[in-house]
């Protein structure tokens, strides 16, 4: 039998996402102990549960082939996938937001953004001509205004809830995120016939 191919999946609220849709395809696995590695019932994959932006890391080195991941995490990665398939489930917006009833001044003044996306930020906004300074920070980013880091942060914003308790609003969506199922260019070429089989498995009808 042919071995499995590998999938790299980020841990945390995707991760579900993904686990339920696999399971309407026959394809089903749970993740027990803490396990990072775990494979599907069938065997046919081996897949490992990385953190969210180390997920090209994985790909692009060949440890994983595939992945699944949002267009946040591939902003900040300078790799180049083949992007196979692209999903409706789990899709999120880039967003910049500030203190509930804020508004800057005017965008053509220098923005100060605290974000966990110092690309996708840098990228944006130059391409509109707008100066801006980027704090770079790791998580619970709705801190940033409410502490006085930065007045302003973008930030994935998905039902909106993290804002909301935190006393702050969007202000302008940047772009919508979505999810798409990716590939090391190397390892499809070199396993394409099962590759393809597997993404007219998982394809959503
Ligand atoms: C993401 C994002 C927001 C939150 C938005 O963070 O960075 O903080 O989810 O979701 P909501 O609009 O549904 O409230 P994540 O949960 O990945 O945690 P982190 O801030 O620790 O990275």
């Amino acid at each position: 039998m042919a071995e499995p191919l590998t999938l790299a999946l980020p841990k945390g609220r995707l991760f579900d996402q993904i686990q339920d849709f696999f399971a309407t395809k026959g394809i089903v696995f749970s993740v027990e102990d803490r396990k990072l590695v775990v494979s599907d019932r069938d065997d046919i994959l081996r897949i490992f549960l990385v953190k969210n932006s180390d997920l090209p890391t994985y790909v692009n080195h060949g440890i994983a082939g595939l992945g699944i991941c949002g267009d946040d995490v591939l902003a900040e990665s300078e790799c180049q996938f083949f992007r196979l398939l692209t999903y409706s489930f789990g899709n999120t917006s880039m967003c910049l937001a500030g203190k509930e009833g804020s508004r800057p001044v005017a965008l053509d003044s220098k923005l100060t953004v605290a974000t966990k996306f110092p690309e996708f930020t840098r990228r944006h906004f130059n391409k509109r001509g707008v100066p801006v300074e980027i704090v770079k920070l790791n998580g619970s980013v709705e801190l940033a205004p409410v502490l006085g880091l930065a007045p302003y942060i973008v930030d994935l914003v998905e039902t909106g809830s993290t804002l909301k308790a935190n006393g702050l609003a969007v202000i302008e969506r940047l772009e919508d995120i979505k999810v798409r199922v990716i590939a090391n260019r190397a390892y499809y070429k070199l396993r394409y016939r099962e590759i393809n089989a597997l993404i007219d498995r998982i394809r959503e009808e």
